[in-house]
C-alpha cells in the first residue's frame, strides 16, 4: 500500500526516530495520546489539535476532507513517520481518502474500535459526533466483522463542546448525557462505544448512568495496540528513549495549555500553528 518512498521522509538512518503524528480536532485525541504513553513509551509524538475549526462533528464531509488533507501535510513536512487520526469524525469522513494520498501509514479509530464491540457484545450501542452518526461508519464496520449483531447509533451534538468547554460535571452536562443515553438503555445493549474521541473524558458521568453490565469500548485502547502491531511488521518501533511531546494547535495555545492539563497531569508547551496555510501540492 506504501512506495518505497515512505522511508525518504524519515531520517534515512534510522527512520524509527521519527515521530508519530496523532491528530484530533481537540482535546479529545489526548486519550488516544495517553493510551500511546502507555503501551508505546519509547514513540515520540506529535500532538494536533486543530481547535480553531473545532468542532468537527457538525461540518461536512468537504470541509473535513480539507483540514484532514492540510493538517497531514503540515505532518508530511514535519516527517513524521506514521499518523493517527485520533479522531471518529475524520476516520468516518476522510481516512479511505486521504490514505490513497500520502505516503505514511494512517491509522483510525473506528476499525479497532468495531473489532473491539463485537468481541465483547451482541447489542452495541454507539455514541458519537452527528457527522459520524450521520456517516454510519460503525455501524457498516461492526457488520462487516460481524452480522449477527444490532447496532444503534446516538448522536451527541452537545457533548464536545462541554468537554472542551471542561463542563464535565456540570449538572446540564448530566441530564444532557441521560437524554442521549436513554433510547439506547431502551434497547437494553450490553456494550457502549466511545464513537468520538472526546467522550471518554465523561466515563465517570456516562458509567454512572449505566447498568453495571453494559460494557464500555474505548477505541483509544484499540488503535494504540493497532499501532503497535503496524510499527512492528514496518519495522519502524523506537527503541530508543522518546522526545519530549510537540503539541501543536490552530486556535489558543494557551487555552489548551490550561484545558489540557488534567488530561494529561503535566502542563504541556504549545505552539500555535496555521494549518490552513500547508501548500497543498
Ligand atoms: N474527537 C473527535 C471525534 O472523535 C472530533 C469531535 C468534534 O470536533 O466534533 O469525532
Amino acid at each position: 500500500m506504501y512506495s518505497s518512498s515512505i522511508f525518504d521522509t524519515f531520517s534515512p538512518q534510522e527512520p524509527q526516530r521519527a515521530p508519530i503524528g496523532v491528530f484530533d480536532s481537540g482535546v479529545g485525541g489526548l486519550t488516544v495520546l495517553r493510551q500511546i504513553y502507555q503501551q508505546l513509551p519509547n514513540e515520540s509524538i506529535i500532538y494536533v489539535g486543530d481547535t480553531a475549526r473545532l468542532p468537527y462533528g457538525i461540518r461536512s464531509q468537504a470541509e473535513i476532507l480539507q483540514f484532514v488533507r492540510e493538517i497531514l501535510h503540515w505532518m508530511q513536512q514535519q516527517r513524521v513517520k506514521m499518523a493517527i487520526m485520533a479522531c471518529n469524525t475524520s476516520s468516518a469522513l476522510a481516512l479511505d481518502i486521504v490514505r490513497q494520498e500520502f505516503n505514511f501509514p494512517i491509522l483510525g479509530v473506528i476499525l479497532p474500535g468495531a473489532k473491539a464491540a463485537v468481541q465483547q457484545g451482541q447489542r452495541i450501542g454507539v455514541i458519537a459526533t452527528p457527522a459520524t452518526a450521520q456517516s454510519n461508519a460503525y455501524r457498516q464496520a461492526i457488520l462487516e466483522i460481524q452480522s449477527n449483531v444490532q447496532v444503534w447509533q446516538v448522536s451527541c451534538p452537545e457533548f464536545v463542546p462541554l468537554i472542551e468547554q471542561n463542563r464535565i460535571h456540570d449538572p446540564y452536562t448530566i441530564e444532557i448525557a441521560k437524554t442521549y443515553l436513554e433510547p439506547l438503555l431502551q434497547k437494553e445493549i450490553d456494550t457502549l462505544v466511545y464513537g468520538c474521541t472526546h467522550y471518554p473524558h465523561l466515563s465517570p458521568i456516562l458509567r454512572s448512568l449505566l447498568p453495571q453490565q453494559v460494557k464500555l469500548i474505548d477505541p483509544a485502547v484499540h488503535v494504540a495496540a493497532a499501532c503497535s502491531q503496524e510499527l512492528d511488521i514496518l519495522g519502524i518501533k523506537n527503541t530508543h528513549p522518546p522526545m519530549p511531546t510537540r503539541f501543536a494547535v490552530s486556535g489558543c495555545s494557551q487555552q489548551f495549555t490550561q484545558s489540557s492539563l488534567q488530561w494529561l497531569g503535566y502542563t504541556p508547551m504549545v505552539e500555535q500553528v496555521c494549518f490552513a496555510d500547508t501548500v497543498l501540492s
